[in-house]
């Protein structure tokens, strides 16, 4: 049994707010909380990079992303409807920006759609960015934590018009807010909040900011870049630089922030002057500025960070079925107490039916690396095991270690994290093989026996970028993947799909069993990391013909374990050193990336367990390609040993020298690219000598030169290039060929 200890008993909820709870996973928000907090380091996510400084843009000197996010936020909401419940943040944005954007001016608003675009997902609304993008923008320029709910739905069309504008009265900006449920006090606060970061371009606005007056003609609304209370103390004083509070927009009666912020005798704008006023109002005004929803959708409670939460769970079964293959990553929270304060996070395990007949029930993980936030740390913990395909797992809690030897227990709000093992995707059986311009996708997944429902679903995700918009659209297809027959307590489905391979980068696929509330899928799964090449099924191994895997050796710098050709590549898979060793009897990966070829083994090489030889192909992570120092073996099982062919009256006198200023034989001369020892035998048509050199090369000669002498075997290793069996010497190296009844060399 589990030891149930939940997390308030061991304080660890300490750091939490009062009522939170907990968070259970998995849950909707998986994918978001990840982009929220993870920012830099082991899995980072970097949806923050784009606002991180908060100075920070790549479109200029005139141009604040940050500035941009918290407007294009604010732009998308104010649209909305809270009577009606039409409209909102729905990422109509998206159809708003045709032409020169009506009223949506300039093109920051497509520049930060943009830059959301490779986050957007069906797990990732682009409306749920947009709002995560406020509290990633404020958050990065200094202000408060903007608490951020996820659920929202993007919209398939534009929305209502009726984005407030400079010129506007102030009765109309009260009407124009009211009807996105904000009084008199939160619009003048939302406004402030939103105008702390940015400025005015004078080629938009040239009745706010006159073109030539500021330099790269725009000018910032506060006295600071950063998100702070400058805005409102800057406007009660006699200095304010606020353009939109100045004399050009007022004598254009586009001085907005002015109607705006006096709206209410200045209450509010004088109370928003104190800066932990400041901060605590824009905290509320802003969430609820991103809460400004269409009424059919529902808002999750807001993301907090997990205390533990696991990452890349992939259950599959292995080879003949007697066993599961069970990796992931847990993530760990490490605000609290650093990752150094960790000695050990176990998984402790329940079999398929919730008990133990696992055995001790344990799966160790080793750290991987960590990651920040802007506000949180976190420690990764890696592990891949092999468990019984019988007997199973249907969850886990998670075990924290301290190295005081303090233990806490993580057991997802009293439920375990579960595992599901009714269907399971197989990853080394699926590929995505590109030829011919074409994607062809295959995807295996298992089913645990006994079917109950036979609809096997494949479901496949695609962006494809349009012309209406820069945001691309998202589209799912399905379909129904065929039985393959049963191995262990599975049965295998599989389906091959034709897929624009420009979508491999992107694609997300699902497979799920059963309909409706009984529906069990193991999804998300990135057609990025599928590999070129399936395995059959019941097998791991991508299928190599013609080689044997010989095991994981050890290899060193000094004595190399095969010593033929080399070669280095960052996209190197098992089947390209296959080819580019094709010759040889061996061919080995390492390192990720390094590919080496040889006809034998050095001894002092010696097979190590093959769990060494852990690192994936640089050119397809599905594959394993040695570790540093250790080496995959692959033997050609059809390979033929090369030779100096016999030639009928000649005898092969050996490996001889030969350089172009001094010629061996000086009879006449062949390069053939299909040259072979036969080929040159005839060729020289009866010579006393004939011999061949570089591949393709081949002398002849009545006689031998004195300078010529025989050299060691090793410097003639080149094949003929009409024949690989043969050897054709190699550079300066000639294999000598002699007749039999030459009269000048006795032995
Ligand atoms: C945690 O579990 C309790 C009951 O055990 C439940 O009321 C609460 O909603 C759960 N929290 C979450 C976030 O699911
Ligand atoms: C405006 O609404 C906020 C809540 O959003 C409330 O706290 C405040 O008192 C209201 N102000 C006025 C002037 O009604
Ligand atoms: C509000 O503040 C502005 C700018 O400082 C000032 O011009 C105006 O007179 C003030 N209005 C009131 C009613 O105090
Ligand atoms: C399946 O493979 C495992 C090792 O991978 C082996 O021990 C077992 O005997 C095999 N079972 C069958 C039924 O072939
Ligand atoms: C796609 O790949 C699968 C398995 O690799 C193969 O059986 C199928 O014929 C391929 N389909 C096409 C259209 O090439
Ligand atoms: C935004 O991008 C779309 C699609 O490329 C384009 O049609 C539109 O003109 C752009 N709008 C602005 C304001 O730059
Ligand atoms: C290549 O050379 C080998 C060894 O001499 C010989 O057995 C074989 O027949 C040759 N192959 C061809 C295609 O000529
Ligand atoms: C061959 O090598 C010998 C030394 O082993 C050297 O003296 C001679 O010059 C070389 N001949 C040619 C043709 O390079």
């Amino acid at each position: 049994m589990l030891i149930a200890v939940t997390l308030a008993i061991l304080g660890a909820t300490s750091s939490l707010p009062k009522g939170w709870a907990l968070p259970t996973w998995p849950s909707a928000i998986d994918e978001l909380e990840d982009l929220m907090f993870l920012h830099t380091g082991y899995r980072a996510r970097a949806f923050s990079a784009g606002v991180t400084p908060c100075s920070f843009s790549q479109q200029g000197p005139s141009r604040i992303a940050s500035a941009e996010w918290l407007r294009t936020a604010f732009h998308d909401m104010a649209t909305g409807n809270v009577f009606t419940g039409i409209g909102g943040l729905d990422a109509s944005l998206v159809y708003e920006l045709g032409g020169n954007g009506g009223e949506n001016i300039g093109s920051a608003f497509n520049t930060t759609l943009e830059t959301f675009s490779p986050f957007f997902s069906s797990r990732s609304s682009m409306a749920d960015l947009i709002a995560l993008g406020v509290y990633t923008a404020i958050r990065s320029c200094g202000g408060p934590v903007v608490k951020v709910r996820g659920g929202r739905i993007d919209a398939t069309s534009r929305g209502p018009v009726g984005v407030p504008q400079p010129e506007n009265s102030q009765r109309t900006f009260i009407n124009q807010f009211a009807r996105v449920g904000f009084n008199v006090s939160d619009m003048i606060a939302v406004t402030a909040c939103g105008h702390s970061m940015g400025g005015v371009h004078a080629n938009n606005f040239p009745q706010i900011v006159r073109p030539g007056t500021a330099p790269n003609d725009f000018q910032l609304l506060d006295s600071t870049p950063e998100f702070d209370e400058k805005i409102a103390s800057n406007f009660i004083s006699s200095d304010d630089p606020n353009p939109l509070a100045g004399p050009l927009a007022k004598a254009n009666s586009r001085d907005s922030d002015t109607k705006t912020f006096t709206a209410d005798g200045n209450v509010t704008i004088t109370e928003l002057a104190d800066p932990a006023t400041f901060q605590a109002t824009c905290a509320r005004v802003l969430q609820k500025m991103i809460e400004v929803v269409p009424s059919r959708v529902q808002l999750t409670e807001p993301i907090e960070p997990y205390e533990v939460k696991p990452g890349n769970i992939q259950l599959s079964l292995a080879g003949n079925g007697t066993t599961l293959t069970f990796s992931g990553e847990i993530r760990v929270r490490t605000t609290v107490r650093p990752a150094s304060a960790i000695a050990k996070v176990d998984l402790l395990f329940k079999d398929r039916l919730g008990g133990s007949d696992c055995g001790s029930c344990v799966i160790n993980t080793e750290h991987k690396g960590n990651a920040d936030g802007f506000d949180d740390h976190f420690a990764f913990y890696g592990f891949s095991t092999s468990l019984s395909s019988a007997t199973s797992i249907s969850g886990f809690n998670v075990q924290v270690t301290l190295t005081t030897g303090e233990v806490e227990m993580y057991d997802n709000n009293e439920t375990g994290y579960p595992v599901q093992d009714a269907i399971l995707f197989q990853p080394r059986q699926s590929c995505f093989r590109q030829s011919n311009g074409a994607g062809n996708l295959t995807v295996v997944a298992a089913v645990r026996n006994p079917v109950e429902a036979p609809s096997v679903t494949l479901s496949l995700t695609t962006k494809t970028p349009r012309n209406c918009c820069v945001v691309p659209a998202l589209t799912k297809e399905s379909v129904a993947m065929i039985e393959q027959g049963s191995i262990g307590p599975y049965t295998f489905y599989s389906i091959s799909h034709i897929v624009d391979p420009a979508h491999k980068p992107t694609a997300k696929f699902d497979v799920s069993v059963g309909d409706g509330e009984a529906v069990k899928s193991d999804s998300f799964k990135s057609t990025a990391d599928l590999g070129s090449t399936c395995a059959p099924i019941g097998s791991d191994d991508p299928p190599l013909p013609g080689f044997s895997y010989e095991g994981c050796f050890t290899d060193t710098v000094e004595s190399r374990a095969l010593t033929g050709a080399a070669f280095v590549s960052d996209e190197l898979t098992v089947g390209d050193c296959a080819n580019l060793c094709g010759q040889y009897q061996f061919f080995g990966v390492e390192y990720g990336r390094e590919c080496y070829c040889g006809n034998m083994k050095n001894s002092e090489s010696v097979l190590v367990d093959d769990a060494e030889c852990s690192m994936a192909c640089s050119g397809d992570s599905s594959e394993l390609c040695g570790a540093p120092y250790r080496l995959s073996l692959y033997k050609n099982t059809e390979w033929v040993p090369t030779i100096n062919p016999e030639i009928p009256g000649y005898n092969h006198l050996g490996c001889y020298n030969d350089s172009a200023s001094s010629r061996a034989l000086s009879g006449t001369f062949m390069y053939n690219e299909a040259m072979t020892v036969d080929l040159c035998a005839s060729f020289c048509d009866g010579a006393n000598y004939f011999g061949v050199e570089y591949f393709s090369e081949c002398y002849c000669g009545d006689s031998l030169s004195p300078t010529s002498t025989e050299q060691p075997d090793t410097g003639c290793s080149f094949f003929c290039s009409g024949n690989s069996t043969q050897f054709c010497g190699g550079s300066n190296r000639m294999n000598l060929y002699m007749k039999e009844t030459d009269p000048a060399r006795k032995s």
